[in-house]
């Protein structure tokens, strides 16, 4: 973070008061008004946070307008076509990229810690059979920080090292214990002779009963998945990670809350209602543009889910690049869906459409990616615990360049309050 000299004057009931201008690496221009209440009493309004940063950071740069997206000043492009998820998972949490030595203790670190303790295993066995596995995978990441107290001490560079290695070792197996407990198969436990994405496909669709084994094209596109959805900056989910870990919470307790987050379907939920969406155009005979002229209509609450992004505004890398791979493993693995067709021409439809072009709404990492999941056998309600298991590298990241960084502060936003002014309480017997 540089500071520009500049400024950036306020006149506010005829008083002037000066801001210092503060400029990133990729030349962002914020005005700090860190001084502002206190100088002039009052408070910003921002909806949505749209126009507000409350960190600096340096993990991950994108320009919506140009579409760009950096890891670390990696492109994205270049990540996918030549890195694995844990190299990248690497690059977020400790900011360059691993030596060899270095990936290789970090992959030995987290094969070592694949296994779940057996009495937190207990609980998959007290949840309802149809619970949906974001909640399974919510509730049992919170339960980490009751089995493993001897890493919860946010201030302790060793116990953060041990939950993060836990974390990313442990949620594969977290989120196949989820699907294998709701269709009521044993569940399979991790092996550590497998890379990531093959160990978690194998505990997702092994049974003891006979044989399996993981298709490298497989485990290969999931890789390129988790990459994609490795970081994204202040995203809603990452935005609760950092501010539950602004008040001191553990890890692990901070990534629940993140989990939660992601779940909903303007955020990481999308994925899923995009699947859900297209089946039921589908189901009505395939007629996208009664379902664009519906996302058009401010009476209906029909939204194109995969379309638009707060700050997308041209199109989304991370799209493009997944709308590529869908078309290879959908021919690779010779899967044939009704779907992709629909997804396709719903696409050409609303690039098409004055709405869409004047609201600048693309098709977002959502749209294409639950296509490719069902392609994996990956069930629809599970498409967003895959998304969780690419974003947690994203949110340790950020939790820990808070955390490092010695100057974050509690968040704690103000409110302009629009509730009754003083009134006296009125005894029950008198109210009318
Ligand atoms: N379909 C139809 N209209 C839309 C859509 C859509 N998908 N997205 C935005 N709009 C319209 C919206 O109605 C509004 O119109 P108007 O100006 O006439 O009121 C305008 O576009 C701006 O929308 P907004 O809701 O103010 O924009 P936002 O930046 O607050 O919301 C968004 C961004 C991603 C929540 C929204 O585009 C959306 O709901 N998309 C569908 C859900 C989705 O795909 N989410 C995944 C996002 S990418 C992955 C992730 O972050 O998890």
């Amino acid at each position: 973070m540089a500071d520009t000299k500049k400024t950036v004057q306020l006149s506010i009931d005829g008083k002037n008061y000066d801001y210092p201008v503060i400029e990133g690496s990729e030349k962002e221009q914020a005005f700090d008004i860190g001084n502002l209440r206190a100088q002039t009493g009052y408070i910003t309004m921002d909806n949505g946070f749209a126009n507000t940063s409350t960190c600096t950071s340096a993990i991950t740069f994108l320009d919506g307008d140009k579409g760009i997206l950096r890891y670390r000043g990696y492109p994205i492009e270049q990540l996918a076509e030549k890195s694995s998820f844990l190299e990248v998972a690497y690059l977020l949490i400790y900011g360059n990229l691993p030596t060899v030595a270095e990936l290789t203790t970090f992959t030995k670190e987290i094969t070592k810690h694949t296994l779940l303790r057996e009495d937190l295993v207990k609980l998959y066995d007290g949840f309802p059979r149809d619970a949906h596995p974001m909640a399974v995978l919510a509730s049992v990441v919170s339960a980490m920080s009751t089995f493993y107290q001897d890493s919860l001490n946010p201030k302790d560079p060793a116990q953060v090292q041990e939950s993060i290695i836990r974390l990313m070792a442990k949620l594969p197996t977290i989120a196949a214990f989820a699907y294998k407990t709701s269709i009521g198969q044993p569940r399979i436990y991790p092996r550590n002779d497998l890379e990531y994405c093959s160990n978690f496909m194998n505990m997702m669709f092994a049974v003891p009963s006979e044989p399996f084994q993981v298709r490298p094209e497989i485990a290969e596109v999931m890789n390129l998945l988790l990459i994609l959805h490795a970081d994204h900056e202040q995203n809603c989910s990452t935005s609760t990670v950092r501010m539950i870990g602004s008040s001191a919470a553990n890890l692990f307790a901070s990534i629940a809350g993140g989990v939660c987050a992601l779940w909903g379907p303007l955020h990481g939920g999308a994925n899923q209602e995009v699947m859900e969406m297209l089946q039921t155009i589908h189901n009505d005979g395939g007629d996208v543009d009664k379902y664009v002229k519906l996302a058009k209509d401010k009476n209906s609450t029909f939204r194109l889910m995969g379309f638009g992004h707060r700050v997308y505004k041209n199109f989304d890398p991370r799209a493009a690049i997944i709308k590529k791979a869908c078309d290879k493993v959908l021919t690779t693995l010779n899967v044939k869906t009704p779907l992709l067709d629909i997804a396709k021409r719903l696409e050409d439809a609303a690039l098409k459409d004055p709405y869409f072009i004047e609201r600048k709404l693309y098709p977002n990492v959502d749209f294409y990616s639950g296509i490719i999941y069902s392609a994996l056998n990956i069930p629809v309600n599970m498409f967003t615990v895959m998304f969780a298991l690419g974003r947690l590298p994203g949110w340790i990241s950020h939790w820990k360049e808070m955390n490092d960084s010695g100057t974050a502060k509690i968040g704690r936003p103000r409110q302009i309050y629009t509730g009754p002014t003083a009134r006296d309480y009125t005894p029950l017997q008198a109210r009318k």
